[in-house]
């Protein structure tokens, strides 16, 4: 059976409107068009998908201008505009974040990158002191704003490069009463002129900086055409030119101990674990995303090197 633009415009019972607009996602190759078509609607209706499942049920119409609104939607969706555009925001560790043209969008993998920099700063307020986070290459402060949010004792400093996606970290900050705690800076991640007011003070750096290689032209169309080429190319042969510099960045910023915590993609591990050995780092380690894949590497900064004992003070070498 084949649906058209009128059978979802058309509009009418609330069930066959759903049918139409998953199977016209469906026959576009969305990933998930029916929890797409769902959420679509659920935002034209002012619902959520409890109610909107329920409304469904009872057989509930749509308004012509609710087809018609679901209908333009359905269409920008089928064109492959990724899902958080048109709903304008994107969920990340229970926090509603906004996301438009112009910034990245934030995926779920980079929860578990924000949850090992919440635990780490948890732990320096269980040492009795509030912890200094600093996220690098923000985009959307998600995960400068989930430290923020879930570790009301922190400080948080973000920074971004690209004015634009800047521009919708602060409305985020903005938006949230965690974001007081959160101070933003336009510039660039990997210069040490950036933040080296905080040199040596910092107890958490993370960042998910860009990262993809030349040549690995992401497959999804929401990927390739829609988030800003800033986010994704990290520069150099293998794309780790700006992790590099943010690793550069990160055993500055920290102080003795201070974890960092960078994700990457799947086959970047081996190289980010390289990249944060002795002596400067201690005890690299990739960690699994929710869908087990290795997409993240910490390591703690290594403290500085004993100073040379003076003769006769009984250290041993
Ligand atoms: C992969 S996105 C991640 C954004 C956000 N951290 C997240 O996880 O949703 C990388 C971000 O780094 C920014 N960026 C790229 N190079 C940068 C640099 N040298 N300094 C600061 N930000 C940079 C990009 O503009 C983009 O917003």
């Amino acid at each position: 059976m084949s649906t058209t633009d009128d059978d979802v415009r058309r509009g009418g019972d609330l069930s066959a409107v759903l049918r139409a607009a998953r199977t016209r996602l469906a026959a576009a190759g969305v990933p998930s068009p029916a929890v797409d078509a769902d959420l679509l609607a659920a935002g034209v209706l002012g619902l959520g998908l409890g109610e909107l499942r329920a409304a469904s049920l009872r057989g509930t119409a749509l308004t012509a201008d609710q087809a018609g609104r679901l209908a333009a939607l359905v269409t920008r969706r089928e064109a492959r505009e990724p899902l958080q555009h048109l709903l304008g925001r994107a969920p990340f560790r229970g926090l509603e974040l906004l996301v438009g043209p112009g910034v990245f969008v934030p995926r779920p993998e980079t929860e578990t990158t924000a949850g090992l920099a919440v635990r780490a700063a948890e732990r320096v307020v269980a040492s009795g002191r509030a912890p200094l986070v600093v996220d690098l290459c923000t985009g959307s402060g998600a995960v400068a704003l989930a430290v923020a949010a879930e570790v009301p004792a922190a400080r948080v400093v973000a920074v971004e490069l690209d004015p634009g996606a800047h521009a919708w970290a602060r409305r985020n900050l903005d938006a949230h009463p965690a974001g007081e705690r959160v101070r933003l800076v336009l510039g660039d991640a990997t210069s040490a002129e950036v933040l080296a007011e905080l040199d040596g003070t910092a107890d958490v750096v993370a960042s998910n900086p860009p990262y993809v290689p030349p040549g690995a032209v992401p497959r999804e169309p929401e990927v390739r055409d829609h988030d800003p080429a800033l986010a994704l190319w990290g520069g150099g042969e293998d794309g780790l030119l700006v992790p590099r510099g943010v690793v550069a960045r990160a055993a500055a910023l920290l102080r003795p101990g201070g974890l960092v915590v960078v994700e990457h993609a799947e086959v970047q591990g081996e190289a980010l674990r390289q990249l944060l050995a002795p002596p400067q780092w201690d005890g690299a380690a990739t960690h699994d995303d929710p869908g087990g894949r290795p997409r993240a590497t910490s390591a703690h900064r290594a403290q500085p090197a004993a100073a040379c004992a003076p003769p006769g003070s009984g250290a041993s070498q």
